[in-house]
């Protein structure tokens, strides 16, 4: 009912200023000094709501049920965890960020831990409450979504740190899921966002025909990255052919690269953007040996499904001719016979 999620978003309000205060503490001082390290001054914190949970297990707790709420609204908001005991501050002793909706209003919570000793994971997110579903959250979404829609383009990235990054770099279209992988629901909103008139990230299309606004994942340049870029080839063409791959081949996270290469290389990694029909292509292509006839065959053989399932039929034939010219063919008819029999 209405009334208890405005209950429920109050008591999101109330923490993150609670939060926010902690930051200052001397109990924080671990947290300040996390942030100076990673490149982010006070008013970065301020502009993301960056705080501090402090180490004690009723912090928020009391601060809470002081402000009238009660045990089944805590238990509800996700902001606790159940004990054998009764219940207890579910983020302690971490850095938090506010998760927010569209509107701007803080649905949940991401925390980091700060200390090595710790045993928890290093991040620890609200679980699934009435406000706040894993699976629709975009962080960073609030901040972003104007330029999302004026530039055409939004940038994912993998965490909290590389969206303020990002941000602070000059990409302020950029956003993070929160612990849970790029899924069909987060699709549908950048898309409502991104659209589908042209625009500056626009994809024009062979035929002239254009499919709207891009999607940029970038990722780190590791293994685990270019197998999440490959899990966000999909079976949705339409967004298969709006989505691009941006991988950052020293390994760094934008979060890193800010802080080793400055904002420029941030922005240039973004630049770098290649269509995913490329990128995934190109991967493929890497795993062969394209010196000899047998390696060239089997890499044609492993590519041609991919080529064969992009069914615009502009694109397609286009797809056709770079797979030949990565393969070192002067003929693309070999590279036609093999996608219409995959
Ligand atoms: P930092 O040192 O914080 O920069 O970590 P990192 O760059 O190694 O972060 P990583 O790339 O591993 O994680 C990026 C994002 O993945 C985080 O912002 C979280 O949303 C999520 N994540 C990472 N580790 C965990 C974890 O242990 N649990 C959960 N739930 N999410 C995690
Ligand atoms: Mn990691
Ligand atoms: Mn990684
Ligand atoms: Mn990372
Ligand atoms: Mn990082």
């Amino acid at each position: 009912e209405p009334g208890r999620r405005r209950r429920l978003l109050d008591a999101h309000r109330i923490s993150e200023e609670f939060f926010r205060e902690q930051l200052v503490s001397p109990e924080a001082a671990v947290a300040r000094a996390f942030l100076a390290e990673r490149g982010f001054d006070r008013s970065a914190a301020d502009d993301f709501g960056v705080g501090f949970a402090p180490q004690g297990w009723d912090s928020l707790l009391r601060h809470l049920r002081g402000r009238g709420f009660t045990e089944a609204e805590l238990t509800a908001s996700g902001l606790v965890s159940q004990g054998a005991r009764g219940i207890y501050d579910r983020f302690r002793g971490r850095l938090v960020w506010p998760i927010r909706e569209v509107t701007g209003e803080t649905v949940g919570f991401g925390a980091r831990r700060l200390l090595d000793d710790d045993n928890g994971p290093k991040y620890l997110n609200t679980p699934e409450t009435p406000l706040y579903r894993k699976s629709h959250v975009l962080y960073g979404i609030d901040l972003a979504k104007r330029e999302i829609s004026r530039e055409k383009q939004v940038v994912v990235v993998e965490g909290y740190t590389d969206v303020m990054a990002m941000h602070l770099s000059g990409v302020r279209t950029a956003v993070a899921t929160c612990g849970t992988a790029f899924g069909p629901e987060h699709a549908r909103i950048v898309r409502r966002l991104v659209g589908d008139s042209g625009g500056a990230g626009g994809v024009q299309l062979a035929g002239g025909s254009s499919v709207g606004g891009a999607i940029v994942f970038t990722f780190d340049g590791d293994a685990a990255g270019q197998k999440a870029a490959l899990r966000a080839f999909g079976e949705d063409q339409a967004f298969n052919a709006q989505t691009f791959v941006a991988v950052e081949p020293s390994g760094m996270d934008p979060c890193e690269l800010r802080q080793e290469r400055g904002p420029d290389a941030v922005r240039a990694l973004v630049a770098s953007r290649q269509p995913l029909f490329e990128f995934v292509i190109r991967s493929t292509l890497a795993a062969h040996d394209l010196t000899t006839a047998e390696g060239r065959v089997g890499a044609l053989r492993a590519t041609a499904p991919v080529v064969a399932g992009i069914r615009d039929s502009a694109l397609r034939p286009e797809y056709e001719r770079l797979l030949a010219g990565w393969l070192g063919m002067d003929d693309v008819g070999g590279v036609r016979r093999t996608v219409a029999d995959a």
